[in-house]
């Protein structure tokens, strides 16, 4: 076939590295099984969340090693945005990691590197035979977010023989890079239950989906609550949980608030830690105290998203104040892009009670395109049973992106710049302008009348943004991480407490 003659011929070049263990007395990266490479770094280091990033290759060969010229504000930590290893060529990075579900997330500086410049950095990525970039452009996607570096995650099934993850230059005119890599270990159920509800076209029948699907993490909001970084999430799994108000559909914010203090967060069986920091939980978005307000508007999101794909959205749900605590209090409607996706939502009578978290996902799938489509995620009172409030509450909107069956992809175009972003430079203050809103002024007397004006700050949501170190931390309630509930013990040969990880890197020709 002709395909033989195109296969890559592997060849090793740079000799494998210890990861040395942390010395430091922080012990986040000894949870068995999680890895994390301070890409083009000679020592390792922890970052501003205490996780210890490793050491990279100290030799050329696989890739060239290189620094940043200059720390932007706005990085959470110069761990592990500050250095990078550059690609001229394709190359795969070999790690050990035993077979089962992992999050594998990138990061992304986009700057001047080894003397290149940032705009000529154009690449691809493609892990366990998915694409997961595609004619990747960082600089481009870094300015459209509002953002100096970003994070793309992913929620992988690894196979047998490990993971290998492989960055390719577009062309010989451009180069490939990468700030940092980490490796997460996770429960099978993390991103999406083995049959979703299928919510589009307002049918709402279960969908199964392959168990070896790989996912992109799109969102992941706390809804009604302030970002929850990497060290406050739980089941050690290190995702961050950002604000949701950017993406509110016009000026009808609704009410957020926190818990009642004498309200505990109690996982019922059906929803394992893992799922959810408390944190993200605690606090909660409604339309408001008015009926009258809140039947004539729909409190809604609006998501950018690639289109074409299939998405897992995933609604976390918790009745948190007094004196919601019963059946019937407050019904409401979820609408998923106009359509009725659940009826009768009544969080008490899904969770069990107050302070008992609840979630659901379901299914979408978007019409086929080359560019952008939004997802709308709405909400409004279901008052057929009569409830005694007229009202709808979110805790938290999770949103990934399902790989295509048929090109085993999950690579979309980079997002548009927007209008404001295009002429100015960044003037390196650090000063940056707040996110654009979606949609037009909707209801204004309704959030008037709600007194939420407060609501908008500024604020940089987008799931992959960096936010500023003074907003970095965040959450007032703090979770108290769980150890994860697999990969306790690490398989012979892969990383562990007491072990050292080797991974290599080499060049394809
Ligand atoms: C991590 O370190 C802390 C303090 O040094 C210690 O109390 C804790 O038991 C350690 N955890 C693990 C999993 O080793
Ligand atoms: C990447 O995007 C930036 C910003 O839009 C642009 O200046 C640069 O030319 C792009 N690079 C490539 C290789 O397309
Ligand atoms: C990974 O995929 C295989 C099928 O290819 C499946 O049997 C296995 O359960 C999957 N593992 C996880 C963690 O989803
Ligand atoms: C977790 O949240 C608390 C409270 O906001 C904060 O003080 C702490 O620094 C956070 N921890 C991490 C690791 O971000
Ligand atoms: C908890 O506090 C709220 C007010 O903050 C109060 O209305 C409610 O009755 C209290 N509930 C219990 C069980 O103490
Ligand atoms: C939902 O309806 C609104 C108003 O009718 C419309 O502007 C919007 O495009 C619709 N959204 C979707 C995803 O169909
Ligand atoms: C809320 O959204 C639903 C679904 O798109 C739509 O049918 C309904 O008219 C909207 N209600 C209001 C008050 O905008």
């Amino acid at each position: 076939m002709a395909f033989a003659a195109l296969l890559p011929r592997l060849t090793l070049l740079t000799l494998a590295v210890s990861l040395a263990a942390a010395a430091s007395g922080d012990n986040t990266t000894t949870v068995a099984g999680q890895i994390r490479v301070n890409c083009g770094a000679s020592v390792s280091a922890a970052d501003s969340d205490g996780r210890t990033w490793d050491r990279d290759a100290p030799s050329v060969g696989g890739g060239v090693a290189a620094g940043a010229p200059y720390e932007d504000p706005s990085l959470p930590s110069a761990v592990p945005y500050m250095t990078a290893r550059v690609f001229g060529s394709a190359h795969t990075y070999s790690f050990p990691v035993r077979p089962g579900r992992v999050f594998l997330r990138l990061f992304f500086y986009p700057a001047d590197y080894g003397g290149r410049g940032a705009g000529d950095a154009l690449f691809g990525v493609a892990a366990g035979g998915v694409t997961l970039l595609r004619d990747f452009n960082a600089s481009q996607t870094a300015l459209a977010l509002n953002a100096a570096c970003l994070v793309r995650e992913f929620s992988l099934n690894v196979s047998a023989g490990g993971l290998d993850v492989t960055f390719t230059p577009s062309s010989s005119a451009h180069y490939a890079f990468v700030n940092g890599i980490e490796i997460v270990p996770t429960p099978a159920d993390v991103v999406a239950k083995p049959v979703p509800t299928f919510a589009n076209g307002g049918r709402t029948a279960p969908m199964p989906i392959r168990a070896d699907t790989a996912f992109q993490t799109m969102y992941r909001l706390n809804v009604g609550g302030t970002a929850v970084s990497p060290g406050n999430d739980s089941g050690l799994l290190y995702r961050s949980w950002d604000e949701d108000s950017a993406y509110i559909y016009g000026a009808a914010f609704g009410v957020s608030y926190p818990k009642d203090s004498n309200v505990t967060i109690q996982y019922p069986p059906s929803v394992p830690p893992y799922v959810a920091p408390k944190g993200m939980y605690a606090s909660a978005r409604s339309m408001g105290p008015s009926a009258q307000v809140n039947l004539n508007y729909n409190l809604t999101w609006i998501l950018p998203v690639d289109a074409g794909f299939y998405y897992i959205l995933r609604l976390h749900f918790c009745e948190i104040q007094y004196p919601i605590t019963r059946v019937n209090q407050r019904v409401f409607y979820v609408y998923i892009n106009n359509q009725t996706a659940q009826a009768g939502m009544d969080v008490i009578a899904w969770s069990g009670g107050i302070g008992r978290p609840a979630y659901v996902d379901y299914l979408v799938v978007t019409a086929p395109g080359a560019g952008q489509t939004d997802l709308w995620v709405a909400l409004y009172p279901d008052v057929k049973t009569l409830p005694e409030y007229y009202d709808a509450i979110l805790n938290g909107l999770e949103v990934f992106k399902l790989q295509t069956y048929d090109t085993d992809s999950l690579a979309g175009p980079n997002p548009p710049l927007p209008a404001e972003n295009a002429a100015a430079d960044d003037d390196g203050s650090g000063a940056r302008p707040k996110k654009k809103k979606n949609g037009a002024f909707v209801a204004g007397w309704a959030a008037a009348a709600c007194g939420l004006l407060a609501v908008l700050v500024g604020c940089l949501c987008a799931w992959a943004l960096c936010r500023r170190k003074s907003k970095a931390a965040t959450s007032a309630i703090v979770d108290v991480p769980e150890k994860p509930t697999v990969h306790e013990t690490p398989a012979s040969g892969l990383h562990g407490p007491t072990e050292t990880c080797v991974f290599s890197v080499r060049a394809e020709k």
